[in-house]
């Protein structure tokens, strides 16, 4: 008998979604790893067994047992696109869009991003965490245990540095794991309207730099990646920008990932994979011969339904196109003030199978193993595996396909992260 901290077991299902190593791709994103009246042992915060609950009970022993009672266990979501840090709201563009407004034309007409850099910019520290605590205390509450966070709500050194602090504070503080990712590159500043290039030039001379100074010194170096990342868009970066941008972020040794063809296709997606970017993201216009590439690459394809049904969009990204062309897709909630106010992987798993023709077992490998492979974690989290983070949902409900099918409500009972019960 081996001692442990925690035994989770008669599980209807224990969906592990583990892949044996690498993200799935294609026709292996149908398969979740079922274990029926499955059960999990955890020590020192990582998964020491797994099994059906009659091999796992003569084998371990633990002080804290608990009894799933026939519900779905599964991994905690990882959520490997979200821009949560940012001060305020976006209410009154909300409305402006309701009554037929476009996003990149608020863009460009000084609102969206940049109203949000605004009031970011004015925004201390402690108001950022603040604000920000509430949104990862949300996540977790739909099931999410790990998250990327990127900056972009500064666009100038010091409060693009302010935003890195934050992300800094909320992974010590909050039970959520997070990977931070820098996008200094997400809109232009107000103050370089006319001339975007001087602001790239900045990027690329300093802010690049000291951002890898930031990281190297912070708790994440050694622990996790540090992404650059960059918008590739009409009103937002050329292409041309993007590659000094990505290239230079190469050369101090950032992960690269990159908004693409979110809106119109500039190329990004060759570019961005090309450089061996760990994830593109968003891909509503990628063209097929693009979707041949990723498929071919180590590259991840993100995709984010939330944006499209916050929009009211009727064009989604052909996630099931590629699948089926062999690409490995991932699924983010994109939790931002403005596209996508959505903290749920649950309901971006809703969207995604109903909108973008995805079956329930291939949304939730897409933001389980997929998105933890999407952003650097794939070894140590992302499914239920013996030497994997512990990180465990119980769901209220005793079949996978029920967490994205019923909407608008939390499929979610119980969280536990790295062994310890959170919510
Ligand atoms: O992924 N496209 C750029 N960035 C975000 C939107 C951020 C915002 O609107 O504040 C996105 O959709
Ligand atoms: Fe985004």
């Amino acid at each position: 008998m081996q001692d442990c901290q925690l035994i989770v077991i008669h599980a209807a299902e224990l969906v592990t979604c583990d892949s044996g190593g690498g993200p799935k791709r294609g026709a292996e994103m149908l398969s979740v790893g079922s274990i029926r009246d499955g059960a999990v042992a955890v020590a020192d915060g990582r998964i020491v067994g797994i099994g059906k609950t009659s091999e796992i009970l003569p084998a371990f022993e633990a002080d804290t047992v608990i009894n799933a009672q026939g519900r779905v266990v599964a991994p905690g979501f990882v959520d490997p696109h979200t821009h949560i840090v940012y001060a305020g709201d976006r209410l009154d563009e909300f409305e402006m869009k309701i009554r037929g407004a476009d996003y990149l034309e608020i863009l460009t007409g000084g609102g969206g991003i940049i109203s949000t850099v605004r009031k970011t910019r004015s925004a201390s520290a402690d108001e950022l965490f603040e604000q920000s605590v509430s949104r990862l205390d949300k996540m977790l509450a739909c099931g999410t245990t790990v998250c990327e966070i990127k900056t972009g709500y500064g666009l100038d050194a010091e409060s693009e540095l302010k935003m890195l602090d934050v992300i800094a504070e909320l992974d010590k503080s909050h039970p959520i794991d997070i990977v931070p990712t820098f996008l200094a590159a997400h809109a232009v500043p107000p103050e370089h309207k006319g001339d975007p290039d001087v602001y790239v030039d900045e990027i690329c001379a300093a802010m690049l730099a000291s951002a890898w100074e930031w990281y190297t010194s912070s708790h994440f170096y050694g622990r996790v990646p540090f992404y650059c990342d960059v918008f590739c868009e009409s009103g937002a970066y050329t292409l041309d920008q993007s590659r000094r941008i990505i290239e230079t972020a190469r050369g101090l040794g950032f992960g690269i990932k990159a908004h693409v063809d979110q809106f119109n296709n500039l190329g990004g997606s060759r570019l961005a994979i090309g450089y061996g970017a760990a994830s593109i993201d968003h891909l509503d216009a990628i063209s097929g011969g693009e979707i041949a590439d990723l498929a071919d690459s180590d590259t991840i394809g993100i995709v984010i339904p939330t944006e499209n049904f916050n929009g009211g969009k009727s064009h989604y990204a052909d996630a099931r196109k590629m699948i089926d062309a062999g690409c490995a897709v991932a699924l983010s909630t994109d939790y931002n003030p403005g596209s996508a106010p959505c903290p749920s992987q649950p309901m971006a798993m809703a969207i995604a199978c109903r909108y973008q023709k995805l079956l329930p077992a291939e949304v939730l490998n897409a933001a389980t193993i997929n998105a933890a492979y999407a952003i650097g974690l794939g070894q140590t989290h992302g499914s239920i595996a013996v030497g994997k983070s512990a990180d465990l949902v119980i769901f209220d409900c005793g079949d996978h396909r029920q967490i994205s099918y019923e909407f608008g409500g939390s499929p979610v009972k119980n969280v536990i992260k790295s062994g310890i019960i959170c919510y």
